[in-house]
């Protein structure tokens, strides 16, 4: 097996392991490597926004949004410490080139999704993911200290003969198979979410929960496995592959459900959970495939959504559906993971010198149910913390032990998945 040293390994590319490679020192040489294509992480398919508390005012009652969607399971401390440096995040992604919609004064526009009780989410079109990210990118490639290497999965972790500390990762090259023992000082496990074990996802195919599977079997600690968002509207279509996302802002803007009658059955704007739960029993009650959603009821009608929401409106025409003269069919789809590698304030995991963030981790702002655009800043914020604790030094020491069996099960993760069954059973 080949042998490389690197300060620190990142393993993968969305805006947590991309903003966790920009806040190293310049003097830290990092890898960062990512299963698929430098773009084939959700970040980039994030459409609605990001959260930012709004203003000063905001505080208490962004905090208790966050916790009521998350059933009050959340970590009180981690989102306070999220919505404390939400403001000063934006304010960074805006430094490098991020374009946020403005108002005509100039001021930063905001939108609402639901459970937030008033508009605090700042957004790029419907296409907020890609527009943070390809920035973050951009800025990543031009740091001389870090590498990046697409296309290379994570197999296994590296470990000292004691099990006390991690000490990089065994990756290996998609394209040769080639294996390669990364010797770490520091590691970072920035996988993303599970949505590839699901048949019905928002995600890309290849996130399958590989830095939790790790960790499981490696008895690194790991909360609420069973914690799975399906987002209520993803675009119903008989095509195989990744779900399409109807962003939940369009019905922040005024979108409306109804069923088969073109009745509403439930508030648009209640929590994704309690939309997801509405929408499944309505379509059992009427034995269909889909509810529909109606986008003429905009707030700005047309206009709106040509501006707005013209990725959407484009996607629905290829798939033969006129969003401003008709219902479009929906049906709620796996979306996101509450659970993950547990990690605290600063990223920390239970194993020294092992990092988790992103959707990876479970560091509790989520609670039991994540409060729309709540991800990309969580990702961001905690990304950076752990950056920041990693800088100060503090490198792992000692042999690598080169496991004799590689763990290398992607899929591994799917048997704790216990709800998984029950919960995508319309699409089954
Ligand atoms: C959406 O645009 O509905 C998704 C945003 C999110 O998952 O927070």
């Amino acid at each position: 097996m080949k042998e490389e040293y690197i300060d620190t390994l990142i393993v993968g590319a969305g805006v947590a392991g991309m903003n966790c490679a920009l806040h190293l020192p310049a003097g830290m040489r990092a890898l960062v490597v990512c299963k698929g294509g430098l773009r084939e992480s959700d970040s980039f398919l994030a459409q609605g926004g990001i959260c930012v508390l709004h203003d000063r005012g905001d505080e208490q009652s962004y905090f208790e949004d966050t916790m009521r969607a998350g059933h009050y399971e959340n970590n009180p401390d981690t989102v306070r410490c999220m919505i404390r440096h939400s403001r000063e995040t934006i304010e960074e992604l805006i430094a490098r080139g991020v374009r946020f919609e403005r108002e005509a004064n100039g001021e930063l526009a905001y939108t609402r999704e639901g459970a937030h009780s008033r508009p605090r989410i700042v957004f790029h079109a419907d296409c907020t993911g890609k527009e943070i990210s390809s920035h973050l990118l951009r800025a990543v490639q031009k740091l001389p200290n870090v590498i990046l290497r697409p296309h290379t999965t994570m197999v296994d972790l590296l470990f000292d003969e004691a099990k006390t500390q991690c000490l990089g990762a065994i990756v290996r090259d998609n394209k040769t198979k080639e294996l390669t023992a990364v010797h770490a000082g520091n590691t970072v496990l920035a996988t993303g979410g599970v949505g590839g074990l699901f048949p019905h996802s928002t995600n890309f195919r290849i996130l399958t929960g590989d830095g939790v599977g790790v960790a499981l079997e490696h008895g690194i600690a790991v909360d609420h496995p069973e914690y799975v968002q399906f987002h209520p509207t993803t675009l119903y279509t008989q095509r195989r592959g990744r779900s399409f996302l109807i962003s939940e802002s369009v019905r922040g803007e005024g979108a409306q459900l109804i069923n088969a009658a073109g009745e509403r059955f439930v508030d648009e704007l209640l929590p994704r959970d309690v939309v997801t739960a509405a929408i499944r029993r309505e379509m059992r009650r009427e034995g269909s495939r889909f509810v529909r959603l109606d986008l003429r009821t905009v707030a700005g009608g047309a206009q709106t959504l040509a501006h707005h929401f013209p990725g959407i409106v484009e996607r629905c025409r290829e798939e033969g559906y006129d969003v401003y003269s008709e219902p479009i069919p929906v049906v709620p789809a796996q979306h996101y993971f509450m659970g993950g590698v547990r990690s605290d304030l600063k990223g920390r995991t239970t194993m020294p010198h092992l990092y988790a963030v992103g959707e990876t981790c479970c560091n509790g702002v989520h609670g039991k149910n994540r409060l729309a655009s709540n991800s990309l800043l969580e990702a961001l914020i905690f990304a950076r913390r752990a950056a920041d604790e990693i800088a100060k030094g503090e490198f792992a020491e000692g042999r690598a032990v080169i496991p004799e069996q590689i763990y290398d099960k992607h899929t591994d993760y799917a048997r704790h998945l216990r709800v998984k069954k029950e919960v995508d059973l319309e699409h089954e």
